[in-house]
Order: structure tokens, then sequence, then C-alpha cells
């Protein structure tokens, strides 16, 4: 498929796109699934094959019936309202938009957004994100696979300060923290609490705490959460221009 040509009506589109956006997430609460449909797109990248990342595949059946996509139609369907009046838009600019507004409306920093991502209808074999039952051997096999960093996985393991696990969807059950409609650093503040009543920690999390290499992220964010805002958002740019060079 060709790369979308990035002229000054697109980004006219992209701009009232993410206005569609901004109120479509606000009106249905549903700022962490759509940020969770933006990190699946892209979290199946592989840099060695440069196949996979932020292509919009995951709108095809195939790859949406995944076992960890579960519950992410709903987030594909919502955003084809926005695609609906934006067509030029490429689904592909349209869900790692989707991601980057999420963030911003429940209170996270901003996210620095460069459009022209093409779409794909190759879909991935299942098994490229991460399996929350393992640990931090599993973590690097998948992030390293993207080309990321350990301290890209612990920033962006932050993102569950947004929203909770779905018996029907995952198996687990709860939110990460008190507010799962904010986006602040409150994850980190209560991974090295240990666990609480009512709230989630995945495997994968507690590992964050575990691990020494990626412990002490975990502990700069939890004190400073401009840290945290400063490096989350250099890490998300990275995860939604997997695979991509911009114009
Ligand atoms: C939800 C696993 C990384 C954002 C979930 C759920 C699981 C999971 C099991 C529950 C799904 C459900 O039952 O609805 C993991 C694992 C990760 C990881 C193993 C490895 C580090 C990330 C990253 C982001 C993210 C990098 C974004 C930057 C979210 C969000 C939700 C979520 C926002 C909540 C969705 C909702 O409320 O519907 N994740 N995740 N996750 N994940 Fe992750």
């Amino acid at each position: 498929m060709a790369m979308p040509v990035v002229n000054t009506e697109y980004l006219k589109e992209i701009d009232k796109a993410r206005r569609d956006l901004r109120a479509l997430i606000s009106n249905r609460n549903c700022a962490p699934l759509m940020l969770r449909l933006a990190w699946h797109d892209a979290g199946t990248y592989c840099a060695k094959t440069k196949t996979g990342g932020p292509n919009a595949s995951i709108r095809n059946e195939e790859e949406c019936a995944h076992g960890a996509n579960n519950g992410l139609k709903k987030a594909i369907d919502w955003c084809e309202e926005v695609k609906s009046k934006h067509p030029k838009i490429t689904y592909a600019d349209l869900y790692q938009l989707a991601g980057v507004v999420a963030v911003e409306v429940t209170g996270g920093p901003t996210v620095d957004f460069v459009p022209g991502r093409k779409d794909s209808n190759a879909c991935p074999k299942e098994g490229r994100l991460p399996d929350a039952k393992q640990g931090a051997p599993h973590l690097r096999d998948i992030f390293y696979r993207m080309g990321l960093t350990d301290k890209d996985i612990v920033a962006l393991s932050g993102g569950h300060t947004l929203g909770r696990a779905h018996p029907e969807r995952s198996g687990f059950d709860g939110p990460w923290t008190q507010e799962p409609l904010k986006f602040d650093n409150s994850y980190f503040v209560e991974l090295l609490k240990g666990e609480s009543e009512g709230l989630l920690q995945l495997p994968t999390d507690k590992t964050l705490v575990e691990d020494p290499a990626f412990r002490p992220f975990v502990e700069l964010y939890a004190k400073d959460e401009d840290v945290f805002f400063r490096d989350y958002a250099v890490s998300h740019k990275k995860l939604s221009e997997l695979g991509f060079t911009p114009s």
C-alpha cells in the first residue's frame, strides 16, 4: 500500500481527527482501550525482519482474533467513526493518534505525533506481544525484538496507570491504580507498595521491581513524576514509530 502524501491538507485532517478523537474518547471514557489498541498495533514490530509495527494490520480479522487482542474490536470500530469522517488519514496514523490523544486527555504528557504511516494487511503470526504470566527474560526478548531498551520497558509499562484487566478478555481482573482514568505515576507508587486489596499486579509488572536493572527506573518514576512523563513521552513516540521513517 502506498505511503500517504503528508501535505497541508493531510495535516489539516489530522488536526480535525485529533479533535474528534478527544471528544469520542472523553464521551465514552475509552482512553485505556485506545491506548491498548495503539500499543498492540505497534508492539508486533520485529526490527530484524522489519515486519509488524504500527501499520494497522490489527484491523484485519486474522490479527484482531489473536488472544492478546481480546476486547480491541470495540476500539477499532470506534476509530472507524473517525476514519469515515476523515477518509484520507490512514488507519495506521489514526490508531497511533488515538493512543497519543488517550494519554493527553487523561492528564499525561504530550507525545509528539508525526503522521505518514502506511496501512498493511500483512498480519504477523500470533505470539509477538508479551505474555503477562512470564518474567524479565521474556519481557526483554519481546521488547529487544522491537529495538527497545530496559528503560523503554519500564516507562511504557507505566501505561498501566490507565485502565484495568477484564476476566473475559485476559483472565486477569482489576485496575492497577485507584484512578484508572488519570494518567499519572501512581502505577509505580503502587508497584513499590506491593500488593493492595482491589488492585492488580501482573507477573510482568512485579518483574519490574524484582529485576535489578528495571528497579531503579521504577523507583525514579515513583519519586519524580516529571521524569516519568518526560521518559514516557520519548518511549511512546519510539513505540509509535517502529519501522516508520517520516518523509
Ligand atoms: C491492559 C498485559 C504493556 C497499556 C492489559 C491487560 C493485560 C496486559 C493482561 C488486561 C487486558 C484486559 O483484560 O482487558 C501487558 C503486558 C505488557 C503490557 C504483559 C508488557 C510489558 C503495556 C504497554 C502499554 C499498555 C506498553 C501502553 C503503553 C495497557 C492499557 C490497558 C492494558 C491502557 C488497559 C485496557 C483497558 O482498560 O481496557 N495489559 N501489557 N500495556 N494495557 Fe498492557
